[in-house]
């Protein structure tokens, strides 16, 4: 009898190595691995790109009115084993991570119809199970009836820390301060916006991971969601 397979949602604040351990649990299953901040980052990147951001203003209307423009998917880098971002055909895995996306990315996906469209696609993605999917509101709105949910959290100045590792791992130079300031707002914002808002769902186990390494994260997760796969349905 084939294996079940489940859904993982990892949900939670800004830079607390979610996507890390999902794709970490998502090789380790050989599950699917999805980014949905990538997503976000790719439509705000899209936003600036074409006039949609005018120094302190996002234009939702014309962004909404040129969402069907908008083509999101990605693609497996067989070098690298890592998915990779496209945007309308052009790979800005790149491009997403710097700050000008970093300071806008918020307010992009505050916008009703952007997340209406990012959750269809997140949901089609993740049909036929076997995936492990990270975000804000994957367990609360994308997929509320996955098996396992994990919400995580960790102490700002760790988050800002591991922030700017991956930044200068990237070559993109920011400031301690910078970097705080911005995954503060961020998580300000996602938690206070009226569209799914960033919020633990009720049955999401919560990981903070402070003061623990990744390798004990990953077999911690990795336990759970054995547990569920081995369970009789
Ligand atoms: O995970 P990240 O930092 O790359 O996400 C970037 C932004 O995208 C984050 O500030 C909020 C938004 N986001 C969201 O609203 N819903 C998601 N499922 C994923 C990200």
């Amino acid at each position: 009898m084939p294996e079940r397979k489940i859904t993982i949602a990892i949900d939670g604040y800004s830079s607390c190595g979610k996507s890390t351990i999902a794709r970490a649990i998502a090789a380790r299953l050989s599950y699917n691995y999805v980014d949905t901040g990538a997503m976000y980052r790719a439509v705000t990147l899209y936003a600036l790109r074409n006039g949609l951001i005018n120094g302190r203003n996002l234009d939702a209307d014309g962004l909404i009115d040129q969402l069907e423009d908008i083509h999101i998917e990605f693609t497996f880098n067989q070098d690298t084993k890592v998915s990779e971002i496209l945007l309308n055909g052009e790979n800005v895995e790149l491009f997403i991570r710097h700050m000008d996306v970093n300071d806008w990315v918020s307010q992009v996906s505050a916008v009703g119809e952007v997340r209406k469209k990012m959750v269809k696609l997140q949901q089609e993605m993740g049909k036929g199970k076997g995936i492990a999917m990270d975000g804000r509101d994957i367990g609360t709105t994308v997929f509320p009836d996955a098996e396992l949910k994990i919400f995580m959290t960790a102490d700002p100045d760790v988050r800002a820390q591991r922030r700017l590792d991956e930044l200068e791992s990237k070559q993109i130079s920011a400031s301690f301060e910078e970097v705080k300031e911005n995954l503060l707002q961020r998580d300000h914002e996602d938690m206070n916006r009226s569209e799914s808002p960033l919020r633990k769902a009720l049955d999401a186990i919560v990981l903070d991971n402070t003061n623990i390494t990744r390798e004990e994260q990953l077999e911690f997760v990795i336990q759970l969601a054995n547990d569920l796969i081995l369970r009789k349905k």
